[in-house]
């Protein structure tokens, strides 16, 4: 069985390969290196509608069944926000540098730094059925950045019953707690059923 992940950010080829089930197990996983796919844009207003217009549109183009997911970082003291715009928090074309040191300007002075990652993972099937999950990581932000592994707010982002941030802890511990793993857990459970 195939399934083409949709992504073209390295660190979610990471967490996915480590999540889903490999070729041992029957499911080959491939990636942009294997299927060239064109990039799409992320114009939606949500998570899902980005991760269904980006597992749909490669899906068509390639013919492959696809995995896609948008993600993003909600803060509570920002009503929500950067959320579904959390890649161009900073501007377009911005750099996790830069939106890690524009989130941690508006939170300068703010006590209340209650934060979740929220993921939607959609898994599409070339022959059209469609699957929407939705995952979660309650958490805090930091006052400064620390660690380096992972990417995004990773260094940021501390989650809850933690002292310590995403970047610090590692992928081994990210890949047991996150919003993707939350996702992946339950689109994995379809893949066998479905593909
Ligand atoms: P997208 O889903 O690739 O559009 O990612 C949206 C934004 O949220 C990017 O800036 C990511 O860096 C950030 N983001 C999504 N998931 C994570 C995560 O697990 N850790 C840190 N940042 C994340």
């Amino acid at each position: 069985m195939e399934l083409l992940l949709g992504t073209t950010n390295p660190g979610k080829v990471e967490e996915a390969q480590n999540l889903l089930p490999g070729s041992d197990q029957g499911l080959n996983l491939l990636t942009r290196e294997d299927i060239s796919f064109s990039s799409v844009e992320e114009d939606g207003l949500t998570y899902r509608a980005n991760a269904i217009k980006k597992a749909c549109e490669i899906g068509k183009e390639t013919g492959f069944s696809v995995f896609s997911e948008d993600a993003g970082l909600e803060v509570d003291a920002l009503d929500g926000r950067p959320g579904p715009f959390s890649a161009r928090f900073a501007g377009e074309d911005s750099t996790d540098e830069r939106n890690v040191a524009k989130l941690l300007e508006e939170l300068d002075g703010v006590e209340d730094r209650a934060a979740r990652f929220v993921s939607v993972g959609v898994l599409y099937l070339s022959s059209g059925r469609l699957l929407v999950r939705r995952g979660k990581l309650r958490g805090r932000i930091g006052k400064i950045p620390r660690g380096d592994s992972g990417f995004g707010y990773d260094p940021v982002f501390i989650p809850r019953g933690c002292e310590k941030t995403l970047a610090q802890l590692g992928p081994k511990i990210k890949n047991r707690i996150s919003h993707r793993r939350e996702v992946l857990l339950k689109i994995k459970t379809q893949i066998f059923q479905d593909l």
